[in-house]
């Protein structure tokens, strides 16, 4: 049962759910270890794009690509596997916080971090892995230096075919992964990489034109090698993170006329999105979250526990974002209370906060399209082309793997 609905109904709605994704996660940075264990809905996740979910595969990469050194990672919980690093935030990330909500403890791990024994649950289609790059764009001239999407995407081809070599064969591979979860961050950084200052307006829509077409020819590829339960970012606010607004001579909360371009390319992709998923990929279920509004919303109506909407927690100079997050850096010591870690990106808290609105309730209604992400991870899915009822119970799950 798909809900359908506009933008327009989206945005009017959006201010009244601010209250909901605030009541809705009251606990927002004591997640963690302690929390309660659920089944596992669905066989793996797979994560790609930027550093609102990268958990740590920039730390194998050489400069210039983008670090998250200490004090990122300070809020995870102490030993817990893998690296305390490499996330762009104090603790959890939308990965985390998504992978959590189907029943795993954090996102799959980074798959530059993977280990033999690692690599066994990733081939036997469990778990999955996250592909993310901290800087990455759309676009290959995004990100110089970091896993462009393109290049993301081919990792995970080669692990689609390394899983096929195995004991599962092709065919129960697919069915692995069509009832396993996708989701892609990204768009952020090229819109850093597009220089405004030299730009017209044509040159700007071309440009977001160029990055909907590079993107719909990548989500493709994706279907072609079995995603068929895709949850997508949108663009967030870049005209109101903290980096932006402190080294803008405009004083209101946000640069709008950076906001726009975002706003724009996030029109277009729900559009496009539509279109393309009816013309030539059957069977895809496809739900876009938007981080924009929810980010949005929670900097115009700071919620009544008082959030810091301006400032950013690690930084330094005006709006405390004018200098990166290093571990010399002026750090805030509430870290639960800020909407922004650092100059671009968001704390765990704001994150938690975020992805209680992809999926609960009235604020997911609002803040997905065409279904929430709770739709989207649970409803039955049908088999493309061959009409089977693709069950997802968890006996039939297992008897998958
Ligand atoms: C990418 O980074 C390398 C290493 O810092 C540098 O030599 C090169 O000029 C950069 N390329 C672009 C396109 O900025
Ligand atoms: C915008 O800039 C491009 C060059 O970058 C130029 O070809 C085009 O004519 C300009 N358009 C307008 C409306 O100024």
């Amino acid at each position: 049962m798909k809900k359908r609905k506009t933008m327009a109904g989206a945005v009017l709605l959006a201010a009244a759910a601010v209250a909901l994704i605030v009541s809705s996660s009251a606990s927002a940075a004591s997640d963690g270890q302690n929390r309660r264990h659920r089944a596992v809905l669905l066989p793996a996740v797979y994560v790609f794009g930027d550093s609102l979910v990268d958990v740590g595969n920039n730390d194998f990469l050489p400069p210039p690509a983008p670090q998250a050194g200490f004090p990122c990672g300070i809020d995870l919980p102490p030993g817990s596997p893998g690296r305390r690093t490499g996330r762009f935030t104090n603790g959890y990330n939308l990965a985390d916080f998504i992978a959590q909500r189907v029943g795993f403890n954090m996102s799959p791990p980074a798959y530059l971090s993977l280990t033999p024994q690692v690599s066994l649950d990733l081939l036997s289609g469990r778990v999955g892995a996250n592909y993310a790059s901290g800087g990455s764009g759309i676009l290959d001239a995004t990100g110089n230096g970091t896993i462009t999407l393109r290049e993301q995407i081919k990792f995970f081809a080669n692990t689609k075919a390394s899983m096929t070599k195995t004991e599962l064969g092709h065919n129960k591979v697919n069915r692995l992964l069509s009832r396993s979860l996708f989701i892609i961050s990204t768009a952020g950084n090229d819109f850093s990489a597009f220089s405004y200052g030299r730009a017209n307006m044509s040159d700007a829509l071309s440009y977001i034109a160029n990055m909907i077409s590079t993107y719909l020819t990548h989500i493709k590829v994706l279907y072609n090698l079995g995603a068929r339960r895709l949850g997508l970012l949108d663009a967030v606010p870049i005209g109101c993170l903290p980096g932006s607004r402190a080294s803008s001579i405009n004083d209101g909360p946000c640069n709008d006329a950076s906001n726009s371009l975002a706003q724009h390319f996030n029109t277009l992709l729900r559009l496009e999105m539509a279109s393309a998923t009816a013309a030539s990929m059957p069977g895809m279920e496809y739900s876009i979250a938007s981080v924009y509004n929810i980010i949005s919303d929670m900097i115009s109506n700071p919620p009544i526990d008082g959030l810091e909407v301006s400032n950013a927690c690690c930084g330094g100079g005006r709006l405390n974002a004018e200098v990166s997050c290093s571990a010399t850096s002026n750090l805030c010591t509430d870290r639960s209370r800020y909407v922004f870690w650092d100059n671009v990106h968001e704390t765990q808290a704001a994150y938690q906060r975020a992805v209680a609105a992809m999926f609960e309730g009235t604020a997911a209604a609002m803040y997905t399209e065409p279904i929430t992400f709770q739709q989207l991870v649970t409803q039955k899915q049908v088999a493309p082309g061959a009409g089977i009822d693709l069950d997802h119970s968890s006996a039939d799950l297992a008897a998958e793997i």
